[in-house]
């Protein structure tokens, strides 16, 4: 791209960027970042694209899922642990639900800078800049720890690298232990009212001898040449900056993750954060939501994918249960219209963000399968398909989201409520949900056959 350089969009207008006190620390630390090795490889950004161009042709399916921010202090291995168990499972399901492939994208190894609504957040008449993301500052609510500290860009860097090397090592050596069905936790299933769906689509996975037979000769069809990818919001664009690097063939890639996305936040047209993103040759992922017109998008289209080509463009929509049929039809559209081919992703989560009484940021189970259904409706109807969905989810036994088997109330809430940010499905929910999928998908291509059967 003629004239494009990864710090081009310094002369743009830039929303969500720190504040940092001292410019030259923070000078110091893209110049290290800059020299450290990348973390991801231009050939597996290359395989991605080639899934996602295959999930827009309806032959694989996407996966995103995991943290809303994550922690540098939850780099731990049975943090890790779970929440590659938790994407391994939901991708069994899928995978004989829709009978194709899953491409397996975590909110991992980097998903450590937040776009936040205020600036600033007061408490009890004291305020302080917002918690922006453990990239930037902590997450307590004192002057020194708000205060954005280069430093931090350094350790994000190596959390995602110990991440990610973890995170390989377990999707290589130890696959099969992880993805080994006897140790799934299903007792969620008891209590759910569509029980009996649930266990004919788990007698399914288990008897029709594809899923074990495989297991045990470790040639299951579709993971052999398998891998597990990466994304996160490319909202630092200090640190995209700093791990953007040129190829042999000179063309740039992002090498801190496979698949960055820009936030519905920094999507403006002539934002820094879309200028940063059309000049890199990895998928990217663009978030749209109620405000976004179909001028803006075809024009967002138009800078970051001019070529229409195979699996550069995914568009993750956000709506809200009760606003997407009012937006995504037109922007199908429009999309359509202009014979383009992106992959379309839907995010059912925020679009359906409820604050309760007591103050937590909870979102109903029911009303995230009620976007996603209409989601795969709404494209089906319209002659494409629904390609990939994106989650935040985690495998711990949290309380964040309501509803589920279990059905979590506001009032149970308060018992695990971790996230820092926004809430995620418990490992239950994000089970139960693939289960969902599954059989909304099966309804949609044709109502009056399960494959469950
Ligand atoms: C997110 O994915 O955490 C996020 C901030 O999303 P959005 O840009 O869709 O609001
Ligand atoms: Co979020």
């Amino acid at each position: 791209m003629l004239n494009w350089h990864p710090k081009s969009w310094q002369a743009s207008q830039v929303s969500q960027q720190a504040k940092y006190p001292d410019r030259e620390q923070l000078d110091q630390a893209i110049k290290e970042l800059s020299g450290l090795p990348p973390l991801v490889s231009e050939l597996e950004i290359d395989q991605l694209k080639q899934q996602i161009a295959r999930a827009s042709r309806g032959e694989t399916f996407v996966l995103q899922g995991g943290d809303c921010a994550e922690l540098f202090r939850e780099c731990n291995s049975n943090s890790i642990e779970n929440k590659l168990k938790i994407l391994l499972q939901m991708s069994f399901v899928l995978e004989k639900g829709l009978n194709k492939p899953i491409v397996k994208i975590g909110r991992i190894a980097g998903q450590y800078a937040k776009p936040r609504s205020s600036e600033y957040e007061t408490i009890n008449g004291v305020t302080l800049p917002s918690y922006r993301g453990d990239l930037i500052n902590q997450s307590e609510f004192t002057q020194q720890a708000r205060a954005a500290s280069p430093d931090r860009l350094l350790k994000g860097y190596s959390f995602a690298s110990l991440t990610l090397n973890y995170l390989r090592t377990l999707f290589d050596n130890q696959y099969q232990e992880l993805s080994d069905f006897n140790a799934w936790d299903l007792d969620f299933i008891g209590f759910s009212p569509n029980k009996e769906d649930y266990q004919r689509q788990l007698n399914s996975l288990k008897n029709n001898g594809s899923y074990e037979c495989n297991m045990a000769l470790q040639i299951t069809p579709f993971h052999l040449k398998d891998r597990i990818y990466t994304c996160h919001e490319a909202l630092h664009l200090h640190y995209e900056q700093a791990l953007t690097r040129q190829s042999k063939k000179g063309k740039w890639y992002n090498m801190s993750t496979h698949m960055p996305w820009v936030g519905m936040r920094t999507n403006q047209l002539d934002s820094a954060h879309i200028e940063y993103i059309k000049g890199i040759d990895n998928p990217i992922a663009i978030k749209v939501g109620p405000n976004t017109s179909a001028t803006q998008l075809l024009h967002l289209a138009d800078i970051i994918d001019p070529d229409n080509s195979p699996g550069r463009l995914t568009i993750i929509t956000r709506f809200g249960e009760n606003n997407i049929y009012r937006h995504l039809p037109q922007l199908v559209n429009a999309i359509t219209g202009q014979k383009r081919t992106p992959l379309w992703c839907c995010d059912p989560m925020h679009g359906n963000t409820k604050v309760t009484g007591s103050g937590h940021k909870t979102r109903n189970f029911d009303a995230v399968l009620s976007e996603l259904s209409s989601a795969i409706e709404i494209h089906h109807t319209m002659g494409g398909h629904l390609g990939g969905v994106h989650f935040e989810l985690t495998g711990e036994n949290v309380s964040e989201c309501m509803g589920g088997a279990r059905n979590i109330e506001e009032k149970d809430l308060a018992r695990a409520y971790k996230s820092l940010v926004d809430p995620r499905l418990n490992a239950e929910q994000s089970l139960e949900m693939a289960f969902q999928i599954s059989q909304l998908m099966q309804r949609s291509f044709n109502p009056a056959i399960s494959n469950f059967r």
